[in-house]
């Protein structure tokens, strides 16, 4: 292929700004695919994006699309995730791009995720192409929304922003015209050894890890004896191909071209994206620089409700496909044999927990998330060591721990200015400090230094209600910061329960215990007697409450019986069931939802 008639571009935006609704448009009008197979949103193809109508996983598109110029353009579009939990997957679609569609929503303007994609974009200088999209809509506002686009980033000044309705079709046909002449075509030697991008891959339960792949340098030939230079890992190019959105086998993929290959190789973790494709008579010199791997932000365990074994294997699966979930093997004394995971944030493991019961239909316990500790602990006779804590039963012993530094995040923030008190005194409330302020247009930016534990859970949701709606945010990692937390123990009968330990800053734990204990109070499953549920920090109950019993017990009731005999029939019954009870107490969703709710 003639490289000048290629363009890869991605499509980023802030979530639900239309990038799947564009996809449509253009493979629609492109031809890609017919109007009987097109349906909305067709790239978003899980269950899981359909029910949120958002997009989870970065898709590639060839189409190809005749241009004013009489010539046949190979247009190659990477449609991405706008929800922050999937940046990563952004950046490794823009990876493989040589510019991007910057879409912003007219009726919402510069959001908090168009400024961090566009920060992504323009830090890896790629091009940008500005378009305004829902002009169609009556709350469109299309001027400010211009104005915004020019204060993100300068050098649109001067440039035209595209106006469409990715809904209606209104100025596809003028921003086909624009890829074209406005972003560039790839760089690259078709004459040099094969240097090729893998920037994702997929799993196929028949062929293998699928890599997908951005051909930089020389020509990828189905069958030809290839390499990945990260591990030295040899295989064959069982298939070459594109995706029309599914895959279509090739010949051969060229410099430029972006598409797939079957690797035949059966173990996921042998192929890592970021690596270098090349071949092995005759390879490149060096390699691509790569990009780091995923940061995982959340853990949780992961239990059955009925069946181990089914779980194990949906979460292989699943894993497969998703090389950002991490899972490990979990035994609690509470919950049984389970998985410990690792998630890119509280959406990421929301749509995990959908999958294993929509796709697999195995209904699971998830227990309350945490960010990674890093604790320094004095242990007698010993050096002081580190270890790094993702699951609060693992938490060293208060009275061997030094220090305890937990992850920070600089968080931005995007509101229109009648919130802007409401937001501030929020950011507080979650143990913010504050580190600057600015206007950018109708909007005012916030910044802050967050731990991230205070925003991974419900941070978001208050945000958007105290803003109506309107206000979005951002996140990047800074580092750990040394913080006073304290590992909260909850006791159900006098019985440890593990899985419901968590870790908290001192001055919560007073208002979060009696929180706590009042919840649980109302969803663990009573029994005929009543429980006591206590809560301790550092070896002392620091709050109680029992959970009532079914119903009256027997031997309370009526009869005229002497005190004495009632009472040591009271003893005998409740030392018989209090030993025949703590083994098991159950523990449904709804215990580890109340540990979710805690302010
Ligand atoms: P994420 O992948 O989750 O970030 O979403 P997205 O950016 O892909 O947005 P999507 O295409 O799913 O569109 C979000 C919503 O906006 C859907 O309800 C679309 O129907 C609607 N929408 C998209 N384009 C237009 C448009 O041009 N006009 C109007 N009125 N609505 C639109």
């Amino acid at each position: 292929m003639n490289f000048k008639l290629i363009r890869n571009f991605a499509i980023i935006s802030h979530i639900d700004h239309g990038k799947s609704t564009l996809s449509d448009r253009l493979m629609e009008e492109t031809k890609t695919v017919s109007d009987r197979e097109m349906t909305p949103q067709l790239l978003d193809s899980m269950g899981v994006e359909q029910a949120h109508g958002v997009t989870v996983k970065s898709r590639t598109v060839q189409n190809t699309y005749r241009a004013k110029d009489g010539q046949d353009y190979q247009l190659n579009l990477i449609d991405t995730p706008g929800h922050v939990d999937f940046n990563y997957e952004v950046t490794k679609s823009l990876s493989a791009t040589d510019g991007v569609i910057l879409l912003v929503d007219a009726t919402q303007g510069v959001q908090a995720q168009t400024v961090a994609n566009w920060r992504l974009a323009h830090e890896l200088g790629l091009p940008i192409l500005p378009v305004l999209n829902k002009i169609d809509a009556a709350s469109a506002q299309i001027d400010e929304s211009e104005e915004q686009i020019r204060q993100l980033d300068p050098a649109l000044a001067e440039r035209k922003i595209y106006h469409i309705s990715a809904k209606t079709g209104l100025g596809i046909a003028d921003l086909l015209e624009a890829i074209v002449h406005e972003l560039p075509a790839p760089v690259g030697d078709e004459n040099s050894p094969l240097k090729a991008l893998v920037f994702d891959s997929e799993y196929d339960a028949f062929q293998g890890v699928i890599a997908q792949v951005r051909v930089i340098d020389g020509t990828l030939k189905k069958g030809a004896a290839l390499q990945l230079m990260a591990n030295g890992q040899k295989l064959l190019a069982k298939e070459v191909g594109i995706y029309r959105p599914n895959r279509v086998p090739v010949d051969e993929l060229t410099a430029g071209e972006v598409g797939y290959v079957v690797t035949g190789i059966k173990d996921p973790k042998q192929v890592t994206v970021g690596d270098t494709l090349t071949s092995q008579n005759q390879p490149t010199k060096t390699a691509l620089p790569g990009y780091q791997q995923s940061q995982p932000v959340v853990y949780a365990g992961i239990y059955p409700v009925d069946d181990y074994n089914a779980l194990q294997e949906a979460l292989q699966k699943l894993a497969l496909n998703d090389t950002s979930l991490v899972l490990t093997d979990e035994q609690s004394e509470a919950m049984g044999p389970g998985f410990r995971a690792a998630f890119l944030g509280i959406f990421h493991l929301q749509i995990i927990k959908e999958r294993l019961e929509t796709e697999f239909g195995i209904e699971v316990v998830v227990t309350a998330p945490n960010v990674s500790y890093r604790v320094q602990v004095a242990q007698k006779g010993q050096d002081i060591q580190t270890v790094t804590v993702t699951n609060p039963t693992k938490f060293p012993d208060f009275d061997q721990i030094l220090a305890v530094e937990e992850p920070v995040v600089k968080a931005t923030i995007m509101t229109p200015s009648d919130s802007v008190n409401q937001l501030m005194k929020l950011a507080d409330d979650y143990r913010g400090i504050f580190m600057d302020m600015g206007n950018q247009g109708d909007y005012v930016r916030l910044v802050y230094q967050m731990p991230l534990s205070e925003i991974a859970y419900d941070f978001f949701n208050q945000l958007k209600s105290l803003s109506h709606g309107y206000a979005s945010f951002s996140t990047e990692a800074i580092g750990y910061q040394e913080a006073d937390l304290v590992k909260v123990d909850v006791q159900v009968n006098y019985a440890q329960v593990d899985a419901l330990a968590f870790v908290t800053h001192r001055s919560r734990v007073a208002e979060q215990t009696q929180q706590l204990v009042h919840e649980l109070k109302m969803t663990i499953p009573r029994r005929l007697y009543p429980m006591p549920v206590q809560a301790l920090v550092e070896g002392r109950v620091v709050a109680r409450v029992d959970v009532p019993p079914l119903r009256k017990n027997a031997a309370v009731n009526g009869q005229a019986r002497s005190i004495s005999k009632k009472q040591a029939l009271l003893r005998r019954q409740s030392a018989n069931k209090r030993q025949a009870a703590q083994s098991d107490i159950e523990l449904p969703q709804a215990v580890f939802n109340a540990l979710l709710s805690l302010k």
